[in-house]
């Protein structure tokens, strides 16, 4: 069954295009991940979906319901994990999930014992003294994490939820989602690392300068990368024109990088030959002493796609 539907979404910031024509769908109890680097548009696409600005174009269903006009009845369902922590430096973490439940209107024994179990749920049973501002990057992620989850939502968004957070801490935040959702939730979860969505999302969607790259289910997306593979291979020598020569043959090569007696392509599988480059190498008197064939990874194809690299280092 449908729960999310997001149909040809467009957004401009004065001259500047954010999102394009953006259309997906979501299960309900579906792990989805939205990736996409720096600037691509993706918490701008949160903020609309959750209601926080407004799209020039397209519309938001959620649960059946178009969030034009349904809003406050659709945000009870949605829990946020916000980019930017919202939490409040100077209150402890016990007063921090205590302030926020009271805003989600629990109170008595229903809201000790919720955040009795988000303490425990997010481990941090031992920190409920500190204030924020004493918390390592990690616990104020988990924290932001469990302050989303007060009101129990059925939808659970989570935008970049694990940047400066350290690998065993991302690793629980894994599990508890996964628990989570195996409960139940339905979880979009947002970042520009392609081994997290890797690991957690049944279906994704690559979004670049506010448009769809792939979309689909991991072995879809990943068919489509693994029509590029990278052959690499020494000759004795790299002739002026080898660029032009393998380039200009019908052999699917679609980019030759050489150094010293190193070649490198980047080939379409379906289209590759290596007899036929090996005729062509040896047309042009090369000898050849070894040849690699590697299979691309997400992060390259999603470089290949978009010219980018989904993280700046
Ligand atoms: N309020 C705003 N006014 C003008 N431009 C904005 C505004 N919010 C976002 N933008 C621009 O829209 C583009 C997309 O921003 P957005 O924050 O949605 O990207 P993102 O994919 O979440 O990036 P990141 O991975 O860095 O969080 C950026 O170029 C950003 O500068
Ligand atoms: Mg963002």
């Amino acid at each position: 069954m449908t729960y999310l539907k997001v149909t040809n979404i467009s957004k401009a910031y004065g001259t500047q295009q954010v999102l394009q024509d953006v259309s997906f769908e979501i299960q309900k109890g579906e792990r989805f991940g939205l990736i996409g680097p720096n600037g691509a548009g993706k918490s701008t696409l949160i903020d609309i979906i959750t209601g926080l600005i407004k799209a020039d174009q397209g519309q938001v269903v959620i649960d059946g319901q178009n969030i034009k006009g349904h809003l406050a009845q659709i945000r009870g369902k949605i829990g946020l994990v916000p980019q930017d922590i919202g939490l409040i430096e100077n209150l402890t973490v016990y007063d921090n999930l205590y302030y926020f439940a009271c805003l989600y209107g629990l109170s008595g024994q229903s809201l000790k014992d919720k955040i009795d179990q988000i303490l425990q749920a997010m481990g941090l049973e031992d920190a409920t003294k500190k204030k924020v501002k004493e918390l390592s990057g990690g616990m104020k992620r988990r924290l932001n994490i469990g302050a989303a989850l007060l009101h129990d939502p059925e939808f659970l968004i989570l935008d970049e939820p694990t940047v400066g957070v350290d690998p065993q801490s991302r690793q629980r935040i894994f599990e508890f989602l996964k628990q989570l959702n195996e409960s139940g939730t339905t979880i979009l979860y947002i970042s520009h690392y392609m081994e997290e969505v890797e690991a957690l999302c049944h279906r994704i969607f690559l979004l670049d300068q506010g448009r769809q790259v792939a979309y689909g289910t991991q072995d879809q997306v990943k068919a489509l990368v693994r029509q590029s593979n990278r052959i690499r291979f020494e000759i004795d020598r790299v002739p002026a024109n080898l660029t032009a020569v393998l380039m200009a043959q019908d052999n699917g090569i679609k980019e030759v990088q050489s150094e010293w007696n190193q070649v490198s392509l980047l080939v379409d599988v379906t289209i590759f030959s290596m007899m036929k480059l090996i005729k062509c190498l040896e047309a042009q008197d090369c000898v050849i002493k070894s040849i690699y064939v590697e299979d691309i990874s997400l992060e390259e194809t999603f470089l290949q796609l978009t010219g980018k690299r989904l993280r700046d280092e």
